[in-house]
């Protein structure tokens, strides 16, 4: 029932950042209720393939699951469903045999900090779907945003599944944007900006395309899919022209990001 959205492009039209980073920075207006969904989409719900640029984990590429560019799936409300189904929606697609066909190895959920509360409903619908391992996180790892100078944001669920490597990796991030925030994501932190309730709850999730193809084909990391394999191949080969010992691993894996 969602109505699929084209990716927007890597140039946003969002002056509060100078690269597409997330599924939602598109929808930023449809949180904040400055444009109307169902005028635009004709439904409150919306989902999306994203090419996002990121360089907050730019130190990080070069390891089993990190790029600095990657596609992200995501399906997002405003103001139609809220947790229960957003929960409900991921656990079924990841785990129906008609789906995804994966198993999840853990899930986390929002601690509580000085200005939100512990996400004790995310947790409860988890266990209700059969969902045991639910470990608590803070304001580091599962409160997403804002992105840029100020905007909405809220605690989030993650859902970690095991590679062939036996490594848990977080494949997708669900978001209850429940708060519009007066100051960037720094500030937040700092305790040097203030959370609004927003009007209008909304949902924002995002799955690494990268890393479902890595869990679902069953291999050690992202660069060993199909869509990274040939790349690797022919750098490889270049390589092996001049001195086979010049490139590491990472500096492969590197290139083909
Ligand atoms: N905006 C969140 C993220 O990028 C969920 O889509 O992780």
């Amino acid at each position: 029932g969602h109505a699929v959205v084209p990716s927007s492009s890597l140039i946003p039209d969002d002056p509060s950042v100078l690269l597409t980073t997330a599924g939602m920075q598109q929808f930023k207006k449809y949180y904040t209720g400055e444009a109307d969904p169902m005028k635009d989409f004709n439904s409150l719900n919306v989902c999306s393939i994203q090419k996002s640029f990121r360089t907050s984990d730019i130190d990080e590429v070069g390891d089993d699951s990190h790029l600095t560019f990657f596609e992200m799936l995501g399906n997002f409300s405003f103001g139609g469903y809220f947790k229960e189904e957003a929960i409900r929606y991921a656990h079924e697609f990841l785990t129906s045999k008609e789906w995804m066909g994966l198993d999840i190895s853990y899930v986390t959920i929002f601690k509580g900090s000085d200005m939100v509360p512990k996400d004790t409903e995310s947790e409860n619908i988890w266990k209700s779907l059969g969902v045991a391992d639910v470990r608590e996180e803070g304001m580091g790892d599962v409160f997403w945003g804002p992105t840029g100078a100020s905007g909405p944001c809220g605690p989030t669920t993650e859902i970690y599944c095991t590679n062939a490597n036996g490594k848990d990796v977080e494949i997708w991030n669900i978001v209850f944007n429940e708060f519009l925030c007066s100051g960037s994501r720094e500030q937040l932190l700092a305790g040097d900006a203030a959370l609004t309730p927003l009007e209008k709850k909304g949902i924002d999730t995002g799955m690494g395309l990268e890393r479902l193809a890595m869990i679902s084909q069953n291999k050690k990391n992202i660069f060993e899919t199909d869509l990274f394999a040939p790349v690797i191949q022919a750098v490889d080969s270049r390589v092996a022209q001049y001195n086979p010992h010049y490139a590491t691993e990472t500096m492969k894996r590197m290139i083909a990001d």
